[in-house]
């Protein structure tokens, strides 16, 4: 009995679809070129997204040139530089499924749906950020530079 259940809950989790981007995106290596909105976004917008926490909640793991906000974290790298380190299209699939790039990395899918494991209803068929949020988080970062990033 207990093996078949585990049996059925193995089958299950392989029918689960490769992982899938909530817009019919252009991955290309490891970078999505193309806006989900064919515009840019909004760099003011971008940065209120990353700090709050209702939205991206970035600062849970991240810290970065935002001296208002007293607790930031420390389980990934500052954001700080993030435009020099990477180019758009490379900051554009981190943001929107970084575990195309790092399977075991903890940040979560903020543009998935599909491939995910007990999303909440009100989460459900809806990425944690939409397309226009995605471009303006990415235009923040874009503007990210640091004289002395590696
Ligand atoms: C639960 C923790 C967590 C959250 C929340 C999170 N990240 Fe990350 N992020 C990481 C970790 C860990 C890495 C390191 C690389 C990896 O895991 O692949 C990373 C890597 C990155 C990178 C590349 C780092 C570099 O080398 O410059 C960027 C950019 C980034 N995250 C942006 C964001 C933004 C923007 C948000 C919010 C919308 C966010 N992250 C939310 C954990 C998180």
């Amino acid at each position: 009995m207990r093996a078949a259940r585990f049996l059925a809950s193995l089958l299950l989790a392989m029918a689960v679809p490769a992982m899938a981007l909530a817009d019919a995106a252009m991955v290309a290596g490891d970078a999505v070129a193309q806006s989900l909105t064919g515009s840019a976004g909004d760099p003011l917008r971008g940065r209120a997204i990353i700090i709050d926490r209702q939205k991206g909640f970035c600062l849970l793991c991240h810290s970065g040139p935002f001296n208002e906000e007293p607790l930031q974290g420390n389980l990934a790298p500052s954001l700080e530089g993030a435009g020099s380190r990477w180019n758009e299209g490379q900051l554009r699939l981190r943001l929107m499924d970084n575990k195309r790039v790092n399977a075991e990395s903890i940040m979560p899918a903020y543009h998935r749906i599909e491939g995910l494991n007990r999303v909440g209803p009100v989460w459900r068929n809806r990425p944690i950020l939409n397309a226009a949020e995605i471009e303006d988080v990415l235009a923040f970062l874009m503007g990210l530079k640091t004289e002395n990033a590696p």
